[in-house]
């Protein structure tokens, strides 16, 4: 049984997405341990909580600096000791002691197709403006493992999704999340934990 703990900042709507997966049999073989938002108003704590999981809230702002606040969130995650920390829509900096002690062990959804709008300030509702801005005609989103960098681990999988004349920034989302991400981030975590992928010079492998 693959022992995960989610972590999100808003919505949720990527975390209902595995929790309806779960519930039908599309991902397999995994519990949730507790869900973790830095937001205490975050409607993901209440779906979480809906669904009889813990949901626990750790902000940055309850803490007297990021270097104490990265030391309580890595200390907590250890004590939770998932099997891999699933990042559905988190929008904090995962600390680089929680990067090294879970490497390759999380896994975050970023709604573009990496390297294109992603990076520092490339979040939420930020990626698909500047897509619009760019004029992509094709956008989508990734399943990656999270390294020392920002969107920089390896990726798992990625499905892309068609820009639309008269999109705005609200539309595309939407449609990203429909079209790519409630489907690959489920996907991920089932494949995950039926042992499908294997990762090799840093690139993941399906077996
Ligand atoms: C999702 O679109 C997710 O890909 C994005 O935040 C949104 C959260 O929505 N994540 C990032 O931008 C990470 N860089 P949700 O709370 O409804 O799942």
């Amino acid at each position: 049984m693959l022992k995960i703990v989610v972590c999100v900042s808003g919505g949720g709507t990527n975390l209902q997405a595995i929790l309806d997966a779960i519930d039908a049999g599309r991902i397999t073989n995994t519990e949730i341990l507790a869900v973790i938002s830095n937001n205490p108003g975050a409607k993901a704590l209440e779906r979480a909580r809906n669904h009889g999981i813990c949901g626990i809230c750790m902000s940055p702002k309850s803490y007297p600096d990021r270097e104490t606040f990265n030391q309580a969130f890595t200390d907590k995650m250890i004590e939770l000791a998932p099997d891999i920390v699933v990042l559905a829509g988190f929008l904090v900096r995962i600390p680089p002691r929680m990067v090294q002690v879970f490497s390759n062990r999380i896994v975050n959804i970023h709604p573009s197709l990496i390297p294109s709008f992603c990076g520092v300030g490339y979040y939420g509702l930020t990626v698909h403006e500047k897509a619009l801005e760019r004029g992509v005609k094709v956008t989508g989103a990734t399943v990656h493992f999270v390294n020392e960098g920002m969107d920089e681990g390896p990726i798992i999988a990625q499905k892309p999704v068609l820009v639309e004349q008269g999109d705005t920034p609200e539309l595309l989302q939407r449609r990203v999340m429909e079209q790519a991400e409630w489907i690959l981030l489920p996907q991920a975590i089932d494949d995950i934990a039926n042992g499908r992928l294997e990762i090799r010079d840093n690139q993941v492998y399906r077996r």
